[in-house]
């Protein structure tokens, strides 16, 4: 049942996601209703193939869909510009022409690449977001970033490419690892801090609550977080201006990801401690006081974040700062909290703050 639908306004490109739990059966009605063409490549991993490809195949083809599923093993190493290439082989061998569509079924892995697929498929096909991970649901699934990696660097190529819609699911997530569900809690706390201080007092009251997946909580945080990211990307589609909010915790975040060559920490872990860092350098720069920083870094200590972070090095992390696509002329640019549910691009100088703020976060005993 479809319980919440947000919008993200784009004039031509508008589109809806739905949030809801049991939706499967009126998948395929939705497809129909958004002109979606009836030949369809489904791209998911062998996880996710396992638990909800059939349900999904089953409803589509009952309403006359052709589909084709391309499945290949989860994990980062996927999103790669060959994985794409046998995935457009695929495409190519079955025929499926300019009037076919991409779905893409499973986390922010499947969707960044079946989504820059779809951008690229015979000049650009339509897609379809069906995120199966919080983190997917609530974040990597809005707003049209699509991306491979290169070996010089995580989403290196890709493209903006908007979705016809997002269809998110939350009985999916009650076969997520526990540890997933902390990576999606990295986004869902961000956006709280970003934007919106009642969503951080909710999380504050109700984190054990969504944890354990009560339904409401998360239907709430879903709807939330998805208007959320929905409204900055209606404003600033390709991050030229109020979208780089989004990247609050992310300077550092994908500094520390790259440092454990994405091996020591997910996304969803690494934005927890780089909320943490940048939250740290906020204080040191008199942006933030000591209340608002303890409240930041009570509620993500909170967290059940299980990593070993004591194996990266602030010399490393800084390394990979500097090769980051997001830094200006060598400069270190941070979104950092003003207060909770406000913050600051802001430019740092100072190599000392930023270097206690990340022997603050990898020396930190949990
Ligand atoms: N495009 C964007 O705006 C954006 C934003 C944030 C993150 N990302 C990208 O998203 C990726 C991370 O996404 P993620 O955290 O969803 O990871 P993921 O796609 O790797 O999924 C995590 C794991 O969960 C499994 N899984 C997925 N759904 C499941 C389910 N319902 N039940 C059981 N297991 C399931 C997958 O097989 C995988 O092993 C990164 O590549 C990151 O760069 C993109
Ligand atoms: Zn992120």
């Amino acid at each position: 049942m479809i319980s919440r639908q947000v919008e993200v306004s784009l004039g031509e490109r508008s589109y809806p996601i739905y949030v809801g739990s049991d939706m499967v059966s009126s998948f395929a009605a939705t497809c129909d209703h958004h002109g979606l063409p009836k030949h369809v490549a489904l791209v998911t991993d062998s996880t996710v193939s396992k638990l909800y490809l059939k349900p999904l195949e089953k409803n589509l083809r009952h309403f006359g869909y052709q589909t084709m599923a391309i499945v290949f093993p989860p994990g980062e190493q996927q999103k790669s510009l060959s994985r794409a290439n046998t995935i457009f082989s695929a495409m190519l061998k079955s025929g499926l022409g300019r009037k076919s569509a991409v779905i893409a079924l499973g986390g922010g892995v499947i969707g960044d690449l079946a989504g820059f697929v779809a951008a690229t498929y015979k000049r650009g096909v339509p897609l379809v977001q069906v995120p199966t991970t919080l983190l997917s649901q609530v974040d990597s699934s809005i707003g049209g970033k699509t991306a491979v990696n290169h070996p010089l660097g995580k989403n290196m190529i890709g493209a903006f490419y908007q979705p016809k819609f997002v269809w998110a699911d939350i009985e999916c997530l009650k076969t997520l690892p526990l540890r997933e569900i902390v990576c999606g809690l990295g986004e869902i706390i961000k956006y709280g801090i970003i934007s919106d201080a009642e969503l951080f007092s909710y999380l504050e009251k109700n984190l054990d609550q969504i944890l354990n997946l009560k339904p409401e909580s998360v239907l709430h945080v879903q709807a939330t977080c998805s208007a959320i990211k929905a409204g900055l990307v209606s404003q600033d589609e390709r991050e030229s201006g109020v979208r780089v909010i989004l990247n609050f915790g992310h300077t550092v975040g994908h500094a520390l990801e790259a440092a454990g060559k994405y091996k020591v920490l997910k996304h969803g872990e690494a934005v927890l401690l780089g909320m943490m860092a940048e939250s740290y350098i906020a204080r040191e720069l008199a942006m933030i006081d000591r209340d608002v920083y303890a409240k930041i870094v009570n509620l993500i200590r909170r967290v059940p974040l299980k990593v070993h972070v004591k194996v990266l090095r602030s010399k490393k992390i800084l390394e990979a700062m500097g090769r980051d696509k997001k830094s200006v002329g060598g400069k270190r640019r941070f979104v950092l909290p003003t207060r909770i549910g406000h913050v600051k691009v802001v430019e740092v100088q100072d190599q000392q703050v930023i270097r206690g703020s990340l022997d603050m976060v990898t020396n930190r005993e949990r």
